[in-house]
């Protein structure tokens, strides 16, 4: 996500911006920039890398009071000095800072550009500050309020004008906007770190509501026009709390942020008629039926992504899938030709392991299409088509909402691939993305349900053996939550298909040995039942995970952990968020370092 940091006072805005920005550097950026006002000018830097390379751009003398600053994680276009916020108009008269994304912002674009406004950069946000610059005629607060109604899309804005200097415009619409209430100043910030230094008292800005901040006042108006009084709140939280948003760590941030990243996902990628749009991808149905081949290719849990990615594409298209590990693909000699399609999944975009084997690929001919969380990476760059999974900067090194968002674009392409070919019936599509709209509310419902689980940790984190099992897409799904365990909690785990239990494994199932039973798949439900009952039979304790109306796999249970009911194709988006918070809490009752676990990095950059 985007940092956005304004400042309107009696002091210098410069270094309250630059320090603003530098306390944002945890939400994951590639560049910054600074727009400030001197004696009615803008002055515009920009840069991309690191905030010290935009600190020593600056001259130290600069001096205004009046200023906006960002933080750019790129959604549209590459990361780079010209796509850097602020983002301003031709004449340099109106910046514009921005944390979101503008949905119909190509159209704004050509209509634009059909009136002679000439773009710089690849981005959206320019569209706004071209935008405003067009619709103003001496009254900022008018211009931001009638360029608003040409935008679709989530905005957090902060906005200068050269001619207006004593006041800053913020507007927020589904991207987070807070205001700083300071003595003789004001802030406007994406987040609270970022004026935590100089103030505590905060006003929280809800959608469509517009402020106008001079350096005594901050008047809101909520989106009727009228004028509104917000609660003033008071942050509790110290500065290391308040970059996880008040979570205690990274990881449980990021585990509650699923519904959110999965929500924006579902907007971006469904339409209002419920299609599904995958936005500059080019797979076209000849594409699809010449594949002669379709591989996956990943590491770690974007493997696991993958393996789920199988089933569903094999499920809707029935066309053959093979999932491959990125260490092995590469020295495997596969068998890749112009007709094979390549399909690498990567949080970070810069697994080495993953990112060879794309390169052997391409040089044989296939066709690369990757599914990537960090814009801009190497894998993204190096792809034919790149799917972005939106799911703003992943810090804990356990992968969590990328994991979900990433299966989620496995089910949307597999049903697009399906829909393109007609291998799947227009009312079991219609069927699939009405329950995929559900998910979001489903995950939260279980995130709802954490003290249970938490209890249970209680119970098992001194645990040094615990295995996972399931059936179908449960054991993909164990194979996760039995990663997710091992990397945080350093508990000895491993999944098995429970089909595979009595050939060989259940010999190390002794009295009280936790077993983790995924068990969400109503068609296998009974053999699951069965699986329960042999490690019963062993004395071995029983973890289930099954879906909330099947109650008899509480009578040979020990702890039981309900998902809410969807297609059982749907339910891997479901049953990893119960075990994505059983490893957080073992791990935070064992002590550890949740958010950097011992010998992890969150991107594996060599062999
Ligand atoms: C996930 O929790 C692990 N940190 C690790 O397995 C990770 O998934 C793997 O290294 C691949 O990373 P990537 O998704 O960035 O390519």
């Amino acid at each position: 996500m985007c940092g956005i940091i304004g400042y309107i006072g009696g002091n210098n805005a410069v270094p309250a911006i630059i320090d603003g920005l530098k306390k944002l550097e945890y939400r994951g950026y590639d560049s910054s920039g600074i727009a400030i006002n001197i004696d009615d000018k803008l002055v515009i830097e920009k840069k991309e890398g690191r905030i010290i390379n935009l600190e020593n751009s600056l001259d130290v003398n600069l001096y205004s009071n009046i200023g906006i600053g960002h933080t750019r994680w790129a959604t549209h276009g590459e990361p780079s000095e010209v796509n850097a916020h602020p983002h301003f108009s031709t004449d340099k008269s109106i910046a514009v800072i921005h944390n979101g994304i503008i949905e119909n912002y190509l159209e704004i674009k050509k209509w634009l550009e059909s009136e002679n406004v000439r773009f710089v950069s690849e981005t959206d946000t320019e569209v706004i500050a071209h935008l405003i610059s067009y619709n103003y005629n001496g009254d900022l607060e008018e211009a931001v309020t009638e360029s608003l109604k040409r935008l679709r899309g989530a905005y957090a804005l902060g906005v200068i004008s050269k001619d207006e200097p004593d006041k800053i415009i913020a507007v927020r619409k589904d991207s987070p906007l807070v205001i700083g209430l300071g003595e003789g100043e004001n802030f406007i910030a994406s987040d609270v770190p970022a004026i935590l230094k100089n103030t505590k008292n905060v006003v929280y800005l809800d959608n469509d509501d517009m402020a106008i901040l001079t350096k005594d006042e901050v008047v809101i108006y909520n989106g009727n026009g009228d004028r509104v009084e917000k609660d003033i709140e008071t942050i509790e939280w110290d500065m290391e709390a308040a970059e996880k948003g008040g979570y205690p760590h990274f990881t449980i941030k990021e585990i509650n942020e699923q519904p959110d990243g999965i929500q924006k996902v579902i907007d971006r990628r469904i339409n209002d008629s419920g299609k599904i749009v995958l936005d500059g991808i080019n797979l076209t149905k000849k594409d699809i039926e010449k594949l002669s081949r379709i591989y996956i290719v990943a590491c770690g849990t974007s493997y696991h992504a993958g393996l789920v990615g199988k089933y569903v594409i094999e499920k809707f298209t029935k066309l053959p899938v093979q999932v491959e590990i990125g260490s092995e693909f590469r020295y495997k000699d596969p068998l890749i030709d112009e007709n094979t399609l390549i399909i690498t999944v990567s949080q970070s975009g810069e697994t080495l392991d993953t990112l060879q084997s794309l390169r052997i690929a391409k040089e044989q001919g296939a066709r690369i299409m990757s599914i990537v969380n960090v814009v801009g990476s190497s894998i993204a760059r190096e792809s034919d088509d790149v799917f972005y999974t939106w799911a703003g900067p992943e810090i804990g090194v356990a992968s969590t909402k990328a994991f979900t968002t990433q299966m989620l674009t496995f089910y949307l392409i597999a049903l697009f691939m399906a829909d393109e070919i007609n291998t799947i019936e227009k009312e079991k599509y219609n069927e699939i993305v009405n329950e995929i709209k559900k998910i979001p509310n489903s995950i939260q419902n279980i995130l709802n349900d954490n003290e249970k689980i938490y209890e249970i940790a209680k119970k098992q984190f001194n645990n040094e053996k615990i295995f996972f099992i399931g059936r179908g897409l449960d054991v993909e799904i164990s194979y996760e939550a039995s990663l997710k365990l091992k990397e945080i909690s350093y508990i000895n785990s491993q999944a098995i298909a429970a089909g595979e239990l009595k050939h060989g494994t259940i010999a190390l199932i002794e009295k009280e040995t936790l077993v983790v039973a995924i068990a969400t798949q109503d068609r296998l439900y009974e053999k699951m039942l069965s699986n329960i009952k042999e490690v019963k039979a062993r004395k071995g304790s029983i973890l289930s995970i099954a879906k909330i109306h099947n109650k008899e796999i509480d009578d040979i249970s020990d702890y039981r952990i309900s998902i809410p009911d969807t297609l059982d194709i749907l339910t891997p988006l479901l049953s990893i968020v119960p075990m994505q918070l059983f490893a957080y809490y073992m791990s935070v009752l064992r002590g550890n370092d949740v958010d950097k676990p011992r010998n992890l990095a969150k991107s594996v950059t060599v062999e």
